[in-house]
């Protein structure tokens, strides 16, 4: 499981090639040989290669040698060539069909890489290209590597019928096998329609290009057909929709350079398996470092906006901060980073965007980080500052109640360390589903700040004593006295900590230093979950 010799450079191929010559002096047959690896390089042909270029994408082939370590791409299945016949299919065979697979390494880490051929008949999926696939995902499941699909295609080839979507539903069924087992990583570089949108929206991230990439289950045409919409294909399924909108991209790209160096940093965080800890790095950064600007970062005013990711940057490992989702659900932060050198993930709130409510975007963002971190044993980090859910009629229409419960059922549930910091804000239902003591997060932690009540004292206020404050005839002076009191008790930490709902009050500065030592204690934690076939999870 993974390696990291150091990778052979396309000059070691060339040279060992030559070697091989050599040594068996067989030439005749070994240049036949190199013809073939030539046809095949050539995918559907130099126009079509043109073409690819002149819509600014790359080839399959450039994409891989892009995204893997230099000269370290082994190829399998590349003569492998399709049976059909009808509908002109006798003239379009190509070796390799319409995808290129194999695998290789990336930071010196193994990982097996699919990546869908658009000059070959648009890069349709079809019978071979789904046994390629579907050969290169259980390889990479018996060899416990992530799996990378570089996705560039228009759908299911319409040529083969049925061939081609029983294909499609072998890849969805080893995508499902696979979930919670090794990484699964979908980089969207071109079209995606139909039953190539399913693939990727059962892995654990999406990857986008801005302008060339676009994903929908049917096209602008059809929408108009049968709903009358007009929409043009940007809006409809473009990166920024997606990484905006629908939630369904992780991540966006300028193009497809910056989309490949995105994965390689990306794969810098995970383990290559569920059965593996995440990779650490050498620490660079000094574990006791205290920045006094912490302290200050939290206004006194609780009505007052920061931004959280000012905290994150100071407490973690410098720099190593990477988000994810990071333009979906923005009043929710989550991504990877790294204390001491050990890779953690966080999840907070961003009071700078509607105060860190939780919404419906923002309890399925927070519960897919949180279930993907549990299954790749990475520790996760909280920092709460939230007034609780979101109020109003569109949120209960559209299930605030089974999407908030996804968090609390993913924390309940995850068994890796997790730590909690309380900032400001844990009213109500945020204090609980935020990684609360009690759905069983290992140590809680407030800072002076941190205001841990049902409500604000505002709201309080004006339930508990409307009736009395009405019959006042100048109520302010007592509404004044009535929320002060309110904030006595729960504006301050002192009453959880008494009652150990928390652990302990930090001064802010003390946060890097005591969150080290916390996950050095709970690196090897064990817990046992009751036997189940699975659970219930709210969808
Ligand atoms: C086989 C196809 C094809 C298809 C296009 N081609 N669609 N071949 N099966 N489904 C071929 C074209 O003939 C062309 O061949 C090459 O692929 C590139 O296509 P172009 O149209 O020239 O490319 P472009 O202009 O970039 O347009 C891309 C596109 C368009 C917008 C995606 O091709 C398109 O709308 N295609 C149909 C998309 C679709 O509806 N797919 C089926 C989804 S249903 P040459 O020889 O000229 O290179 C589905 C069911 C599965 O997937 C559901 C499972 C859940």
């Amino acid at each position: 499981m993974g390696s990291s010799a150091k990778a052979p450079t396309p000059e070691d191929a060339a040279a060992s090639e030559e070697r091989l010559v050599d040594v068996q002096g067989h030439q005749a047959l070994i240049s036949e040989l190199k013809l073939e690896r030539e046809r095949i390089r050539q995918g559907g042909g130099a126009k079509r290669i043109e073409t690819q270029h002149a819509k600014g994408k790359l080839t399959s082939r450039e994409r891989i040698n892009r995204l893997l370590d230099d000269g370290s791409f082994q190829e399998i299945d590349a003569y492998m060539t399709h049976r059909h016949t009808d509908f002109g299919m006798d003239e379009q065979r190509y070796p390799g069909d319409s995808v290129v697979v194999g695998f290789g390494k990336v930071n010196g880490r193994l990982v097996c890489v699919h990546a869908q051929d658009f000059t070959v008949l648009g890069g349709s999926f079809s019978e071979v290209q789904g046994q390629k696939v579907a050969k290169a995902m259980d390889l990479a499941l018996e060899s416990g590597v992530p799996v990378i699909g570089l996705n560039d295609s228009v759908g299911a080839r319409i040529q083969e019928g049925v061939y081609s979507l029983a294909a499609y539903s072998e890849l969805f069924w080893r995508n499902t096998q696979a979930s919670g087992v090794i990484p699964q990583i979908s980089v969207m570089l071109g079209p995606c329609a139909g039953g190539s949108v399913y693939s990727p929206g059962l892995t654990d991230f999406v990857i986008m290009t801005k302008g060339t990439s676009h994903m929908f289950i049917t096209g602008p045409q059809v929408i108009k057909t049968v709903t009358g919409e007009e929409v043009d294909l940007e809006t409809l399924g473009g990166a920024t929709t997606h990484s905006t909108v629908s939630g369904v991209a992780h991540f966006t790209a300028d193009d497809e350079g910056q989309a490949l160096e995105l994965t390689r940093t990306l794969l810098s965080y995970l383990p290559s398996n569920n059965a593996e800890p995440p990779p650490a790095v050498e620490p660079m950064d000094d574990p006791w470092r205290m920045d006094v600007e912490l302290n200050t970062v939290v206004p006194v005013d609780p009505g007052q906006a920061y931004n959280m990711k000012t905290v994150i940057r100071r407490v973690f490992d410098q720099d190593s901060f990477f988000e994810v989702h990071r333009d979906f659900a923005q009043n929710a932060l989550v991504g990877f980073s790294r204390l001491h050198g050990q890779v953690v993930g966080i999840v907070a709130q961003q009071p700078m965007i509607l105060a860190g409510v939780i919404d419906i975007d923002a309890a399925d963002k927070i519960a897919r980080f949180i279930r993907f971190c549990d299954a790749f044993n990475i520790p996760i980090v909280t920092f709460v500052d939230s007034p609780g859910f979101m109020p109003g009629v569109a949120q209960e229409h559209g299930g605030i109640i089974r999407h908030g419960a996804k968090i609390v059922y993913a924390y309940s549930e995850a068994t890796v360390p997790k730590l909690c910091v309380v900032t400001r804000k844990a009213y109500g239902g945020a204090y609980i589903v935020m990684s609360s003591k009690y759905i069983r997060t290992d140590l809680i932690f407030a800072w002076p700040t941190a205001e841990l009540a049902v409500m604000g004292a505002e709201g309080a206020v004006n339930i508990l004593y409307r009736r009395q404050l009405k019959a006042m005839e100048d109520p302010d002076s007592e509404r004044a006295r009535l929320e002060a009191d309110f904030r006595e008790k729960f504006s301050k930490p002192y009453a959880a900590a008494a009652s150990g709902h928390i652990d302990d009050i930090l001064i802010p500065a003390e946060t890097r230093p005591r969150l080290i030592a916390a996950l050095e204690l709970l690196r090897d934690k064990q817990v046992k979950l009751p036997p189940k076939k699975h659970g219930n999870m709210p969808l």
